[in-house]
């Protein structure tokens, strides 16, 4: 038997700007976790995925050649040299909320790869498992920056720009994120799709407003670089700005942006796709558990807390 997990993730700078060629920064949220269980099965009983969050049992012979899970499967036996299907249950079980922005299709996919590489004896290096579950991230999203595969397969912070290897960055001192679940499913194959038809039926303003999400982007690497906590919360706040601007926030979310600020976050923001999903707000000892009731007493489903510090933030291997 073989068992291999993935994180969820969150951005917290520079989304959908990302998928047009802006920098991005993004974290992984290492207890919220995809995990992928590999058992022999019965000779002749070939193989059979078990995704029992989304309630569907896939046979690998007969799923559709863009099933999402089933692609990330063939891809992931064609890596390991398996040519022949094998007699396997796969069971996939996560903790991640799907549709809200942590990322639970790039981690089902990641833990997936790995458990396959595994199971085989390979080694399982982050950069083919981001290559392979960007695969899988192309069918759930469309046109995606390759960002949720890259931060979720290297579990690491990562300074992000499409078609380039991630880059780790210094965290001058730690800070706390809460991440609030608004509860309200929003596909971000969506929001990236009604981005992209805006943004090709007038470009330039959109253009405009992806180059003023870089430079808060760079601001905010400087920010988390020289440990401003103050700096790193406008700029949460200007994102957000930009964000509305795009058309992917939403009265709810809103409502809960302003709740968290009220009870004292330093900066809060939409994260991932938006419309939907989680919030995220830069809270301190003083104001984590005040924010966090007052995400609650504004509807959010629930809120939980991420640190971000050097220490996850170190070099990148292969
Ligand atoms: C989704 O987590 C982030 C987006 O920027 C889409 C992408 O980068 O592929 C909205």
């Amino acid at each position: 038997m073989t068992t291999s997990s993935s994180s969820g993730k969150i951005i917290l700078f520079g989304e959908h700007a990302v998928v047009y060629g802006r920098p991005a920064i993004a974290v992984p949220v290492s207890h919220l976790r995809a995990s992928a269980t590999i058992t022999a099965a019965p000779p002749g009983s070939r193989c059979t995925l078990f995704a029992q969050d989304m309630g569907e049992e896939i046979h690998l012979a007969d799923a559709p050649p863009d099933h999402p899970l089933a692609l990330v499967l063939r891809l992931a036996l064609d890596e390991a040299n398996i040519r022949t299907e094998p007699d396997w249950h796969i069971l996939l079980a996560s903790q991640i909320p799907i549709a809200s922005g942590l990322g639970s299709g790039a981690a089902i996919s990641a833990a997936l790869v790995r458990a396959v590489l595994t199971h085989a004896g390979q080694p399982a290096p982050p950069d083919t498992i981001s290559r392979l579950v960007y695969r899988s991230e192309e069918l759930f999203h469309g046109t995606p920056s390759g960002i949720d595969n890259t931060v979720i397969a290297h579990e690491r912070p990562v300074w992000f720009v499409k078609g380039r290897p991630p880059q780790p960055f210094a965290v001058g001192a730690p800070f706390t994120i809460a991440i609030a679940d608004s509860g309200i499913v929003s596909p971000t194959k969506e929001t990236v799709g009604d981005v992209r038809r805006a943004w090709e039926a007038d470009p330039a303003p959109y253009e405009a407003t992806f180059s003023r999400i870089a430079d808060v982007v760079h601001g905010a690497r400087r920010a988390i670089h020289d440990g401003n906590c103050a700096a790193i919360g406008a700029l949460m706040n200007l994102n957000q700005s930009r964000l509305a601007e795009l058309g992917v926030s939403s009265p709810a979310l809103e409502r809960l942006i302003a709740a968290a600020k009220d009870a004292g976050a330093v900066g809060a923001k939409l994260s991932g796709g938006g419309r939907g999903g989680n919030v995220i707000a830069l809270v301190d000892e003083d104001s984590a558990g005040a924010v966090q009731a007052a995400l609650l007493a504004t509807g959010a489903k629930r809120v939980l807390f991420t640190q971000i510090s050097q220490t996850s933030s170190g070099e990148f291997s292969g």
